[in-house]
């Protein structure tokens, strides 16, 4: 009897190094000022701007959906890559406003670029979907179970904000950020991604309604179930101890000190929480990546917007070492350090 020989499996071939090879955002025309919020709810520019750092952000039209803006992310990102959709092998869309409950956004994305050829999945870790995309990407593409993916982190908050809410309205903002990667013979790219995710504290940042949990009823709609509650005190300290923490073990883990790093690109929730991140891992400004002031928080697109922009922007040269580092409901966090 033949003995059967052992079937060669991608996983026994070496890993590969995993780079993001382009990028791509879209955010939507609308703008929404500080100026505007004060005709909606008891607010201010002077209370925004110093509270949070934002001045303003984009509202996406009633009829423009989560996927057409991840779409439009996507398709930026492959004219930067100068590759056709029918390379993709897979779509990771994060988001936690998909168009609907299924199919998911991926699909979709994967219709309106024309990558026929890619596998498509939603990812659910609200503002660390992206950063937690691009760690899924990168095992596949160095297991050789991938060439090309494209992760997409994408959001249109405004249809889950309670515009008469001025803790929550005046922070948030729709837009998408995608990045293609791929194996780039020659460079280290992605170095080492942390992740992180604490269940107890799923309660301080959420939207309690419209699931499994709390079906919308008639009876239970005009308590707006179905928007985002946040106790924002408690998000802010989370916020600020889970990414010092995950951004000293990544450096660690990366064999890089921070005095290494020619750009730092945090997740766009708040100026201060940006500024304390900065200060404690003994960063000067001029390191870390700040555009929140036009777009507020984008959730999962918003460090994904912050790459394209500082890619676009000519922030980090190739070769420089970069860190990424998100937090979100859930609570998740994640942290990135990347040889550009
Ligand atoms: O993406 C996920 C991560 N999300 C975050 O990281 C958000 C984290 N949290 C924050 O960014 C901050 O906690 C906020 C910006 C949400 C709030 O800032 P704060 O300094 O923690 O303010 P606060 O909630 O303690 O509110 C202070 C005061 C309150 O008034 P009293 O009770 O002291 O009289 C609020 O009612 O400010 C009042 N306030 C406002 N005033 C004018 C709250 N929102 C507003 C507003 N305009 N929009």
């Amino acid at each position: 009897m033949n003995k059967q020989q052992p079937r060669t499996t991608r996983l026994h071939k070496p890993k590969r190094t995993v780079s993001v090879i382009a990028t791509g955002s879209y955010v939507p025309h609308k703008v929404l000022t500080n100026a505007d919020l004060e005709k909606l709810v008891d607010t201010n520019d002077e209370w925004i701007t110093t509270r949070t750092g934002i001045k303003e952000r984009r509202i996406a039209a009633p009829e423009e959906t989560t996927s057409n803006m991840a779409a439009k992310a996507a398709q930026a990102a492959l004219d930067q890559a100068g590759i056709s959709a029918e390379e993709i092998d897979m779509i990771i869309v994060g988001t936690v406003t998909p168009d609907m409950q299924f199919p998911n956004t991926a699909c979709l994305v994967q219709n309106q670029i024309g990558a026929k050829h890619a596998i498509c999945f939603d990812l659910s870790a609200a503002c660390s979907g992206f950063l937690y995309g691009i760690e899924i990407a990168q095992q596949f593409i160095s297991s050789r179970s991938c060439d090309t993916v494209l992760v997409i982190g994408a959001d249109k908050l405004s249809t889950i904000v309670d515009w008469t809410d001025r803790n929550t309205c005046v922070l948030f903002g729709d837009g998408a950020g995608a990045a293609i990667l791929r194996h780039r013979p020659g460079s280290h790219g992605i170095i080492h991604t942390t992740l992180g995710a604490n269940g107890d504290y799923a309660e301080i940042l959420h939207m309690p309604g419209g699931g499994s949990k709390l079906p919308l009823t008639k009876e239970n709609i005009e308590a707006r179930p179905n928007t985002i509650k946040m106790n924002g005190k408690d998000v802010y300290k989370h916020a600020v101890t889970a990414m010092v923490s995950a951004a000293h073990q990544t450096l660690e883990t990366a064999g890089l000190t921070a005095k290494d790093l020619a750009c730092v690109i945090p997740h766009q929730a708040n100026l201060r929480i940006i500024d304390a991140i900065g200060s404690r891992l003994g960063l000067g400004q001029d390191k870390v990546f700040v555009n929140l002031q036009n777009y507020g928080n984008t959730s999962a697109a918003a460090v994904a917007i912050a790459l394209d922009e500082a890619n676009r922007t000519g922030r980090m040269k190739k070769d420089d070492y970069i860190l990424l580092v998100v937090f979100g409901g859930g609570l998740t966090w994640a942290c990135s350090a990347i040889q550009w």
